[in-house]
């Protein structure tokens, strides 16, 4: 038989892993864990497996040989530690904590128990991507302008709390921040300003929008608009600016300025123009190469995965040093005095 597979957290992201996990002939999936048990039988139907509302149940029951994890940015920690204690391997959805804290429990774990863990960085495996960082690779960079846009907010309960989502920059342009560091490497330095300039007070009576994106939230605690500058190891510079007001395009993505190239990214289509032009365009069902390339780590045996939990960490610091920055009145924040006051050293 294939790979036995879980999942946990069977919400909106899991149905593109779960449909293209059911897409593999050497994958055999056993069972869905959601705290909303309608969900976890909804993809037991669909799917196959069996559901329960707890993950240790299914760890316990299944014993699967690895499992997708796709919880909010808040529910992380138990789920992780729970499966690597039984040696099970897991992909793990962005941001990978909200957190350094929890993001070290699950690091001990994951280092104690020797499984595999990969973060769902899905853009570092589109072929624009990688064929950016080849042409990268031997000029120097300049300037690398990160953005992403968003014409609302998700309607979700936890998306509008800042310790639940970590906010759009930690929830959701960490994609870009994650790639930024894969094409041009760590960032150093970090300086932030967040803002909130919509209104995100609910009409006196009006109902709560579960699904789609919103311009209205009971409980709205996070920035609207943000703003950072980055320093780069290599000397490079950069910025990245997110906003979710409702009625603006939705965008994001990338220039990258080097010598001699002058490099862009708009969701997985990249192209290029200067010494050389050309363009590569997303391939079809790009975003399943991040889960499927977990697949094979586990199925190959590898030592590592292509996106390692420390990855996660390393990208996940950027946001929290632009919180931190924004605390400290525009202070200059180093991601990494961030990691090794939580961690006690750098990451190896
Ligand atoms: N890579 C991408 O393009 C992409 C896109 C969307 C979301 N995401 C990420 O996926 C994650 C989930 O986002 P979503 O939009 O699917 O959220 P969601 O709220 O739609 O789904 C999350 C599910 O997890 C369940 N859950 C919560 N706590 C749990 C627990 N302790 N045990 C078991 N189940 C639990 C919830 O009941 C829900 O069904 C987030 O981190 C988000 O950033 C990634």
């Amino acid at each position: 038989m294939g790979l036995k597979i879980g999942f946990v957290g069977v919400g909106g992201i899991s149905q593109r892993h779960l449909g293209n996990a059911s897409k593999r002939d050497d994958i055999e999936i056993l069972g869905h864990a959601d705290i909303i048990m309608s969900r976890a039988e909804a993809a037991a139907e669909t799917y196959g497996g069996r559901a329960y509302n707890c993950c240790v149940d299914l760890y316990e029951n299944e014993k699967p040989d690895a499992v997708v994890i796709c919880t909010p940015p808040y529910a992380h920690g138990d789920i992780e530690e729970e499966a690597a204690k039984r040696g099970i391997h897991f992909f793990v959805e962005k941001p990978c904590a909200v957190s350094l804290d929890l993001a070290k429990r699950v690091k001990e774990a994951v280092d104690t128990h020797g499984v595999l863990a990969q973060v769902g960085y899905m853009y570092r495996f589109a072929e624009g991507v990688l064929k950016a960082k080849e042409l990268l690779s031997t000029r120097r960079i300049a300037m690398v302008q990160q953005h992403f846009y968003m014409p609302g907010m998700p309607a979700k309960p936890w998306w509008a709390k800042l310790e639940m989502s970590g906010g759009q920059l930690t929830e959701q342009s960490t994609h870009m921040l994650d790639l930024g560091r894969f094409l041009a490497g760590d960032v150093v330095a970090v300086t932030g300003r967040t803002a909130r300039v919509h209104d995100w007070t609910p009409e006196p009576g009006a109902p709560v929008s579960d699904s789609g994106l919103t311009g209205a939230y009971p409980g709205f605690t996070i920035p609207d608009t943000t703003a950072l500058t980055l320093e780069y190891a290599s000397g490079a510079l950069g910025t990245l600016s997110c906003s979710m007001v409702p009625g603006t395009q939705w965008d994001n993505g990338f220039r990258i300025v080097a010598e001699g190239l002058l490099v862009t990214i708009a969701g997985g289509n990249v192209s290029w123009a200067g010494e050389e032009q050309g363009s590569v365009a997303a391939g079809d069902n790009w975003a399943s190469y991040v889960l499927y390339d977990f697949f094979d780590a586990v199925i190959e045996g590898r030592d590592a995965t292509t996106v390692p939990y420390d990855e996660g960490i390393r990208s996940l610091a950027i946001s929290l040093a632009g919180y931190a920055s924004q605390e400290q009145g525009g202070a200059v924040i180093s991601p990494q005095d961030l990691i090794a006051d939580v961690f006690g050293t750098a990451l190896g």
